[in-house]
């Protein structure tokens, strides 16, 4: 391994159109410890770290490796400087073995000829000497998220990468893998390897790094030790204001369920069993939250109660009525609302604007309509109303949706949903790739339905987000519900039953 004492970025600055991405940024990262790169969505995190990896110049700014500034102007620059980035999304070929991924680009060391076995020995020592195990010879399609995820560490490894960039590795991974993952990178340091770990989780940061820095609005916050720090330091840090985590949560009021799920199966989109025999009841008042890695049948199951996919047996009820097969718009008429987890393809229509987006499903009903007319000053009136009450940042209300940044399009989602004050609102990843503020605001309105009475089924892969909302907690695994909890539940065991390993009380 060529020795990284230290890599510092100085003042970089990295311009997108319309965007100052990075302002001025600096950062260090020494041999031995795991510097954490945090911020919110959009904070500047990965366009840095891409700069670093030599995927993105800066406009401005110098890199120093060992004390001497040098130039980085593509991956293979910073690989040879013994510089490896995991990426957010794994860049594996899924139908070469893990040998052949990680051979991938490399000098065969009997030319013409592959050497794979020696590759797959190397690869297996490596995998021991760090916790890192995989089977070079499987492929990797048919791996899980989190064996992939070692294959493309190994891969940065096996290139003898010093510094070792992590772009969010815990958000493909359960509580369990989540541990296993940081017990290799310890090992890591141990051996003199410097880490960079991005992530927007506060109780990871804390757990596994040695200093944080927050960038916010592209620009360095500050840059702290972690045991000089606290949780509620760095989230102040991260939003620049105090932020409210932790919610009252009144208990379960009604003995009868407005959403009644029997027996449901459905199948996915490939026409494999996705949601299988399952059942579930959420009442008034209630939050139930579902939890699961993502493509669990989560989405599926999401669908099939709003009437987007047939069910292939067993039934959905609510407030008493079988809507088993209905149409979505028979659906929404029975006060059903639905936050879709694919917001730009079936929450809204792109291209139409803020209006028109805000009275989907409702223009056919008084007052907005009357007689088969719309009444236009009346949905005028209810869009503006809409839109301040839910704090939706836009320039006009003829603005196209598609304009708006995530975090506004959902509120403006949710702001239609609600407003037609459903007895039961399904929300799949309802904060999904939205900023913290509007996660915070999202959170607060959820919790006010249910005190309105809606019965609301809240899926989501954030664990946090669940542990935070939700009354009690189904973890659905391989189309399952594999067990009800309350919130309360130790996460080892809620990562052990999400990984399909252990079956709590239902
Ligand atoms: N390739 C790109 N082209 C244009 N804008 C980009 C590009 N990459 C990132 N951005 C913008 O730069 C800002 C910072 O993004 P990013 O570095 O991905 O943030 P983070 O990783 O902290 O979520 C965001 O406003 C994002 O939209
Ligand atoms: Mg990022």
């Amino acid at each position: 391994m060529t020795q990284i004492n230290s890599v510092e970025l100085h003042n970089i600055t990295k311009h997108f159109p319309g965007v100052r991405a990075n302002d001025r940024v600096s950062f260090d990262v020494r041999a031995g410890e795991i510097h954490a790169l945090l911020g919110e969505n959009g904070a500047g995190k990965s366009t840095l770290m891409k700069i670093l990896y030599g995927l993105y110049q800066a406009d401005a700014g110098e890199i120093r490796v060992n004390d001497q500034p040098i130039k980085i102007k593509s991956p293979t620059d910073a690989m040879r400087l013994g510089i490896g980035m995991v990426h957010q999304h794994f860049e594996l070929v899924p139908v070469f073995t893990v040998a052949e991924n990680i051979a991938l680009g490399l000098r065969s060391s009997r030319e013409p000829m592959t050497d794979l076995d020696v590759v797959g020995k190397r690869l297996v020592a490596l995998g021991e000497q760090y916790g890192l195990r995989v089977d070079p010879n499987a492929i990797v399609w048919q791996l899980a998220v989190g064996q992939q995820q070692r294959v493309e560490i190994l891969k940065a490894l096996y290139r003898d990468a010093a510094l070792v960039i992590l772009d969010e590795p815990t958000a493909v991974l359960t509580p369990q893998e989540v541990d296993d993952l940081f017990v290799t990178l310890r090992k890591l340091t141990d051996t003199g390897h410097a880490l960079i770990f991005i992530s927007h989780k506060l109780h990871e940061v804390m757990k596994i790094s040695d200093r944080v820095t927050v960038l916010r609005d592209g620009r360095v916050v500050g840059t702290v030790a972690t045991k000089d720090t606290t949780q509620k330091d760095l989230a102040r840090m991260m939003v620049g204001r105090d932020v409210v985590t932790a919610w009252d949560k009144p208990e379960c009021q009604s003995e009868n369920a407005v959403l009644r799920v029997e027996k449901l199966s459905a199948l996915s989109d490939k026409g494999l069993p996705a949601v299988r025999n399952l059942s579930l009841q959420v009442c008034a008042n209630e939050i139930l939250g579902i939890a699961g890695v993502s493509g669990n049948g989560q989405r599926e199951l999401a669908e099939t109660i709003a009437g987007l996919r047939r069910a292939e047996s067993g039934s959905v009820v609510v407030n008493g009525r079988d809507l088993t097969n209905r149409t979505p718009a028979e659906i929404i008429a029975s006060e059903v609302a639905f936050i879709p987890e694919e917001r730009m393809t079936m929450g809204v229509i792109r291209d139409f604007t803020v209006q028109e987006n805000a009275i989907l499903e409702t223009h056919a009903n008084a007052p907005l309509s009357r007689h088969t007319l719309f009444d236009f000053r009346a949905v005028q009136t209810h869009t503006r109303q809409l839109v301040r009450e839910y704090d939706v940042k836009t320039p006009t209300l003829d603005t196209p949706v598609k304009a708006l940044s995530g975090g506004n399009i959902q509120k403006l989602i949710l702001a239609r949903e609600l407003a037609r004050q459903p007895k039961l609102l399904i929300a799949a990843q309802p904060t999904r790739g939205v900023d913290i503020g509007a996660t915070e605001y999202i959170h607060k309105r959820l919790i006010e339905q249910r005190a309105q009475g809606t019965a609301i089924l809240l899926i989501s892969e954030d664990l946090d987000e669940v542990l935070a909302l939700a009354d009690r907690i189904a973890v659905m695994y391989e189309g399952e519900i594999v067990g009800i909890v309350p919130p309360n539940t130790p996460i080892d065991d809620l990562g052990l039953m999400m990984a399909g390993a252990k079956r709590g009380a239902s």
